[in-house]
């Protein structure tokens, strides 16, 4: 917009140079906070988005927080496509469900497009990189085996991510040795619409199908050491529990750890607190001030209070303590949605953009 000499507000038709970018599943939980983040980025525009086949010709709605003047305004021309025609844009973002990500990322990296994942289906690949930019941006290596004109790349689980994020201090200063964690995951991170009010109402729902076995290769590729083109993932074990509570948003973790050399609590409260993740990750545009916030308060991190830390995406630590059978215990908070789904993914796709993977398909 800009102001004319007659002092009337009139439109301004600019030059867009920002990176066009689609979004696959633009209308599911992920997908409206892609659709949200992607409103005034800095470097990536809006240009095409997909629900099902049966939503495509539909409008696309704004945002979970769209306003009057947010998402739905500025994305009033957006129609939805079919997932399966011709894309245009050369970084695509996929919020699509492990079936769908079966059938579409694979080919749309064979046409061309560097396709950021945040479905589990290809994480575990070889030679397709899990990525959280602070911690292992190095891993992106992985592409160059890859045989497609396009890339792949996957950021973890959303409650892998809040896990993976305070073990990487850990295992940078001390080695991790062994890990027990019990998850108290949000309801959101069910996706839409989510499990039936009556069976979460008053209620702990002790199972999320597929969601432990998560925990004993996500963690250890992301923590995992690549030495000439291969990774090696790191190797300790972890028993994982996860259960669904009644909270909207923020997964939480209760973690006990066994470290090399079993330091004190305040050993590994000072390594998380001076823990500021890679140095490529401190200059994109979605990357926190502080990736991990360490949280001294006796009842802290709660999923109300702080999960938005960081505009969603900082992991919140807190009630680091002597365990008895373990070394250390603590929590740990991400946001689901954020740090474990569509800010995770937009990070990736700022760095893919910033190593010049973009420049080299
Ligand atoms: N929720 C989380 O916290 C979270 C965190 C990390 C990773 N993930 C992963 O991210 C992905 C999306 O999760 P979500 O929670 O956003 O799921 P969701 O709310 O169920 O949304 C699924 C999206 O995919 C679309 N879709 C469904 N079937 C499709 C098909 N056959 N072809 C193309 N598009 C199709 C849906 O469109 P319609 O609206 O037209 O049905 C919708 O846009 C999943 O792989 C999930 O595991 C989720």
């Amino acid at each position: 917009m800009a102001r004319s000499t007659n002092g009337l507000i009139e439109e301004e038709t600019m030059m867009d140079d920002r990176i066009p970018v689609g979004v696959l599943g633009a209308t599911g939980a992920v997908g409206q906070k892609l659709v949200e983040f992607l409103i005034g980025h800095r470097w990536f525009r809006l240009a095409e988005a997909c629900g099902s086949p049966s939503s495509s010709g539909r409008e696309l709605a704004g945002g979970s927080n769209a306003g009057e003047d947010s998402a739905s305004q500025q994305q009033e021309s957006l129609r939805l496509k079919d997932p399966a025609s011709p894309w245009e844009s050369p970084i695509l973002l996929s919020a699509l469900p492990t079936s769908a990500a079966q059938e579409q990322e694979v080919r749309l990296a064979e046409a061309g497009h560097v396709v950021v994942s945040n479905a589990s289906t290809h994480r575990m690949r070889p030679d397709v990189p899990l990525i959280v930019p602070e911690v292992n941006p190095q891993h992106l290596e992985l592409v160059t085996g890859q045989a497609w004109d396009g890339a792949l790349v996957t950021n973890p689980n959303c409650a892998v991510a809040g896990l993976a994020l305070a073990l990487a201090p850990l295992h940078d200063v001390f080695g991790v040795e062994r890990i027990v964690v019990t998850s108290f995951q949000a309801i959101s991170g069910a996706g839409t619409p989510g499990p039936p009010a009556s069976s979460l109402l008053d209620n702990v729902l002790p199972l999320i199908p597929g969601e432990e076995e998560k925990f004993t290769g996500e963690p250890q590729k992301i923590l995992g050491l690549l030495q000439d083109g291969v990774l090696a993932p790191a190797e300790f074990p972890v028993s994982a529990s996860c259960t669904r509570v009644s909270v909207s948003d923020g997964h939480l973790l209760s973690i006990s750890a066994a470290l090399s050399g079993s330091p004190s609590p305040e050993m590994v409260t000072a390594a998380m607190e001076e823990y500021r993740g890679s140095e490529v990750s401190r200059a994109l545009p979605s990357v926190p001030k502080k990736p991990l916030e360490v949280m001294l308060g006796a009842d802290r991190p709660q999923p109300r209070l702080d999960r938005d830390r960081g505009n969603g995406m900082t992991v919140t630590v807190g009630r680091i303590r002597t365990c008895e059978v373990l070394d250390v215990k603590f929590f740990a908070l991400a946001h689901n949605l954020v740090r474990g789904a569509a800010g995770a993914a937009l990070l990736n796709a700022e760095l893919c953009h910033a190593e010049g993977l973009l420049a080299r398909r």
